[in-house]
């Protein structure tokens, strides 16, 4: 696959909607009830969020879906899903999708994206925090309850929040320069690289479980002392770390009563 074959545009129409479904499907494997079903693709765009897609001439192989949301008075994006197809991942098309999401916020004086994700997912984090300079300093517990997703392994869907300050420093160096400013870590969270086999099959799954409970109230007692995740490495055997510290800017939109 050559990226630059891959166009990033806004979805047109029910057809390619439709698209958005398809590979939803193919991607999280969901029960039909827990999909996102078209009309919500639909509302999602005429309401001032964003559908993207990346397609390799007319056949769609990646999307990312946005919802528009307020807080204090503020507008800013949620961005609920992002999908790449199986054979099209690891050339820098999430990456994309997000880039273009960024450009399109801007364009309309949007200045914070946020999505939600899930802590013991080691790649995932990595995009974000590294690769997008995304920070997190909020949790949720279970958030839509235990899905039927086999990416989920039957675990409580925890969820990490993903804070993008699309005009932070942070951001803009981490995109002119390729790497995010330095800061002092004061915490470290580990997410070993078994973490996909062990969620997998049902007699290692209670190891899942007990790696996510570890971090979850690792991460609710740091988060409580003002310390956001700032950095995430990974090492030649695929474990994952968070590094935790004080984020220096400013930006906040002030949680909703
Ligand atoms: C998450 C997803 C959209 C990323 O798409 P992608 O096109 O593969 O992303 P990119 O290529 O832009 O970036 C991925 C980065 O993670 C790295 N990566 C790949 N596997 C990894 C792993 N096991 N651990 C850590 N990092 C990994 C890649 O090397 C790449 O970094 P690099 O550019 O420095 O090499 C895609 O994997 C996907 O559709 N996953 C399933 C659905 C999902 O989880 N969506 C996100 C939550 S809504």
């Amino acid at each position: 696959m050559s990226g630059d074959a891959i166009v990033i545009r806004p979805c047109h129409g029910v057809e390619e909607l439709r698209a958005c479904v398809a590979l939803q499907k193919e991607v999280w494997n969901f029960s039909d009830a827990e999909l996102v079903p078209l009309r919500m693709f639909v509302v999602a765009e005429k309401v001032g969020g964003q559908v993207m897609g990346a397609f390799e001439r007319d056949v769609m192989v990646g999307f990312a879906l946005a919802i528009p949301g307020t807080r204090s008075g503020h507008l800013y994006l949620h961005s609920h899903m992002l999908a790449v197809r199986k054979d099209y991942r690891n050339h820098g098309l999430g990456r994309r999708l997000k880039l273009f999401q960024r450009e399109d916020a801007l364009a309309r004086g949007i200045e914070l994206i946020e999505w939600t994700f899930d802590p013991l997912e080691i790649k995932n984090a990595y995009l974000n925090i590294e690769k997008l300079g995304a920070i997190v300093r909020r949790y949720n517990i279970n958030q839509y309850g235990i899905t039927s997703s086999p990416l989920q392994g039957g675990l409580p869907s925890d969820r990490l929040i993903a804070e993008w300050w699309l005009k932070s420093k942070r951001v803009e160096r981490l995109l002119k320069a390729g790497t995010h400013p330095p800061f002092d870590c004061e915490a470290a969270i580990e997410v070993p690289a078994q973490i996909y086999e062990w969620k997998a099959a049902p007699d290692t799954r209670a190891k899942a479980k007990a790696v996510q409970e570890r971090n979850r109230g690792e991460f609710l007692q740091n988060f409580s002392k003002g310390l956001a995740v700032l950095g995430y490495e990974r090492d030649a055997q695929g474990n994952g770390r968070f590094l935790l510290g004080h984020w220096e800017e400013p930006w906040s939109y002030a949680s909703q009563p």
